[in-house]
């Protein structure tokens, strides 16, 4: 493999031994690892797992990842892979052009892929059709996206890091004001839309975006959306046709340095207009060096819209290693089925979609007392392992009782990431030993290229996010009014390190007000230093309220404890600083509700009509109170009352941020009249 060093090649050792299905001594180097078949042995601790951080003098209490050497941050790992084109162009040669992007052409049909020479070839030809057309290849051409993931997001991505442009994700979830803002903020002539709606949407609002002038899209152009174009004066072109013209007249490449801008981020504010952090491929690829290694059998489903860093980064991770990324259908309800014919290796989540599967599973093994009794014997032996550092899915109890739930995964998986928000420690353990790979939670934020620190393979412990990665320093600062203090350990998270963001694009103000004069970035994260070195999340300067009583509540914290109940799948937690008590709305489970209505109140009728009848209501409040209890909410934690709401909170109604996040602000002005009406009840 074209790494060297240690903490690599131990990984690397271990991440094929995990591929082979084997299970085998630690070794050092790749070279002497000795394989045994059967006997189980600890994985390899890339670190003293007691031991993950250091302290760097002078550096008011700052720390570090114990595998970086003498002190010294990780930038890269290789000179020759120092952006994302050189990285996929890596990918090629390890994989000797392996399959790159995977889709499904049709529901029924399988997976079609396209090879990494096949998929540098159309970059090729899609920036010289965008030159063609007038963009010039120069760092500061920002070319705008606006579609699902898919083969010609990616192609795009390229073909922008081939001429040195820069690539600015639309997503629908900003709001139409958000994507008229960042056409205008970052001047974007060109927009590559997948489907016709979307072009619709921006050539509707073209007088307020002046400097647009050509949309491509994906698909077959309708009449409708020619005569628009038309009309407003836009060049409207097909995909295929960019490609061609590119092809017809071709350009000398121009890659990117890694100084340059790769994208532009855009994420909303809890108020205002959204703001456009700008990555660095060094900034990106710092964290690649630094966390994840993947190789070229390594498959990854991909889900996660891309607008957001975390899934660009995990993206890159595994074509800078060779492997494939598979894209699912577009449907997140036809997500199992995608991930069971992918059979993927790499799986980057988060904790709602975790926190259901697990849902899922313990109710099928609830069902009967002798699955339940067998499955606690099958977790408890398997924890016991995980103490000693042994990860893996050939055990007896694998073969009995767990196989049949890896196989639900596609039986390959290896390797877990989950991100965005914390996962419950139940959920994590529950997950390590049931699907038998390192399941790794990590920290991070779009200002720090999505990550800041992540779990270690082997790390048996819940409940922290890892030490921070070998790119950045973590430190922790005062905070007075939480009465949070360095010195004990506890403050809010700060970093610095080449995975830094490069500011917010045209706004100084709101830079400063993340990144102070010394260059650290303030996270609005309340952190700790456990005894191993690892860092924990325990509060948040942001959602955080207090209720009148002066209590402060963490609204995401209670609903992940809520979302546990069998009968909802959804849980929105509100309070008001002016009333003592919180009320909460939730979204009833639609494959659970209907059979235990039927079953335990006799009644029928589809989610709509099941969610307004009151005894539902009553019902679906005794197991939220039961499950909070069991959860140990205390009693100012605990709703007094809620609305049932049939429709789930999803991206498309605008309840639910592009990564699955509770939009809060948008919940609360949605259930404004309920909210008030519960409240003045309660009086
Ligand atoms: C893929 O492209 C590289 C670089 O252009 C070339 O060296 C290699 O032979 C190609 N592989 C195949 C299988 O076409
Ligand atoms: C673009 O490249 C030039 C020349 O290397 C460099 O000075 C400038 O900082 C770069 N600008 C951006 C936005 O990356
Ligand atoms: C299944 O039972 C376990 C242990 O009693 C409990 O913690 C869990 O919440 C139950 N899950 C469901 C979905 O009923
Ligand atoms: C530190 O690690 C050891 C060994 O993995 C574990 O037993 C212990 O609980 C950990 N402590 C914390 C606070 O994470």
């Amino acid at each position: 493999m074209y790494i060297t060093g240690v903490f690599i090649a131990v990984d690397m050792d271990y991440l094929k031994i995990l591929g082979a299905g084997a299970v085998t001594l630690g070794a050092v180097t790749t070279a002497t690892a000795v394989y045994l078949s059967q006997k189980p042995h600890p994985i390899p601790m890339v670190v003293d797992m007691l031991d993950q951080t250091a302290e760097v003098p002078g550096k008011d209490r700052a720390r570090i990842s114990r595998y970086c050497k003498n002190g010294k941050l990780v930038e890269y790992l290789d000179k020759d892979v120092r952006t994302l084109y050189e990285a996929f162009r890596n990918g090629a040669r390890l994989s000797s052009n392996g399959q790159a992007l995977g889709w499904k052409p049709g529901p029924k049909e399988p997976y079609k892929w396209l090879s990494y020479n096949d998929t540098l070839v159309k970059a090729a030809n899609l920036g010289a059709g965008l030159i063609h057309l007038g963009e010039m290849p120069v760092n500061t051409t920002n070319i705008g996206i606006y579609s699902q993931n898919r083969p010609e997001y990616v192609i795009l991505e390229q073909a922008c890091y081939m001429y040195s442009m820069v690539i600015v994700p639309l997503y629908d979830t900003l709001g139409e004001e958000a994507c008229t803002f960042i056409i205008n903020q970052a001047e974007i002539q060109t927009v590559v839309c997948d489907k016709n709606v979307k072009v619709l949407k921006l050539l509707q609002k073209r007088e307020q975006t002046p400097n647009l002038k050509l949309v491509i899209v994906m698909e077959e152009t309708t009449g409708e959306v020619e005569n628009l174009a038309k009309q407003t004066g836009v060049k409207l072109l097909h995909y295929d046709t960019v490609e061609k013209l590119g092809e017809d007249n071709p350009q000398e490449p121009r890659p990117a340095k890694p100084s340059d801008r790769c994208v532009i981020c855009y994420t909303s504010g809890t108020t205002g207009l959204p703001k456009g952090a700008i990555l660095t491929h060094s900034s990106i690829i710092s964290i690649d060096a630094g966390g994840l290694t993947l190789n070229p059998a390594d498959r990854m489903i991909s889900y996660l819209p891309l607008a957001h860093s975390y899934e660009r980064l995990i993206e890159v991770s595994v074509y800078m290693g060779g492997g494939g990324i598979g894209f699912f259908q577009g449907d997140v309800r036809k997500l199992m089925d995608d991930i069971q014919e992918l059979k993927p290796t790499v799986f980057a989540s988060v904790p709602r979609l975790l926190n259901r599967f697990y849902d899922k599973v313990t109710a099928g093994v609830n069902a009967s007392s002798v699955k339940k009794m067998l499955f606690s014997i099958a977790m408890r032996e398997k924890e016991k392992e995980l103490r000693r550092g042994i990860v893996r899915k050939d055990s007896i109890w694998d073969k009995f009782v767990f196989q049949k739930i890896q196989a639900g995964l596609g039986g390959r998986v290896r390797l877990i990431t989950t991100g965005s928000a914390p996962l419950s420690p139940k959920v994590l353990s529950f997950l390590r030993c049931c699907v038998g790979c390192p399941i790794l939670e990590g920290y991070g934020q779009t200002e720090s290229s999505a990550i800041i620190s992540l779990q270690l393979p082997g790390e048996p412990e819940v409940g922290n996010v890892g030490p921070p990665l070998a790119c950045n320093y973590v430190k922790l600062v005062d905070v007075r009014e939480m009465d949070y203090w360095a010195a004990d350990g506890r403050g809010e998270i700060c970093l610095k390190g080449p995975n830094l963001f490069g500011g917010y694009l045209k706004d100084p103000e709101k830079t400063k007000e993340v990144l102070d004069e010394e260059g650290w970035l303030h996270t609005g994260d309340i952190g700790a230093w456990c005894p191993n070195g690892t860092l924990k999340i325990i509060d948040r300067k942001k959602h955080i309220f207090k209720l009148a009583q002066g209590e402060y509540i963490a609204p995401e914290k209670i609903e992940n404890v809520y979302v546990r109940s069998p009968l909802v799948c959804q849980v929105f937690i509100y309070g008001e600083s002016l009333k003592a008590t919180l009320v909460g709305v939730a979204v009833p489970d639609p494959d659970t509700l209907p059979g235990f209505a039927k079953k335990q109140l006799g009644l029928s009728g589809s989610v709509e009509d099941l969610a307004r009848n009151p005894i539902v209501k009553e019902a679906i409040m005794e197991s939220l109170m039961e499950t909070a209890k069991k959860g140990g909410l205390a009693s100012f934690e605990q709703m007094r009352d809620v609305y049932v709401y049939p429709e789930m909170f999803s991206v498309e109604n605008g309840l639910l941020t592009p990564t699955f996040k509770a939009k809060r602000h948008e919940l609360q002005k949605y259930f404004k009249p309920q909210i008030d009406a519960m409240y003045t009840k309660l009086q």
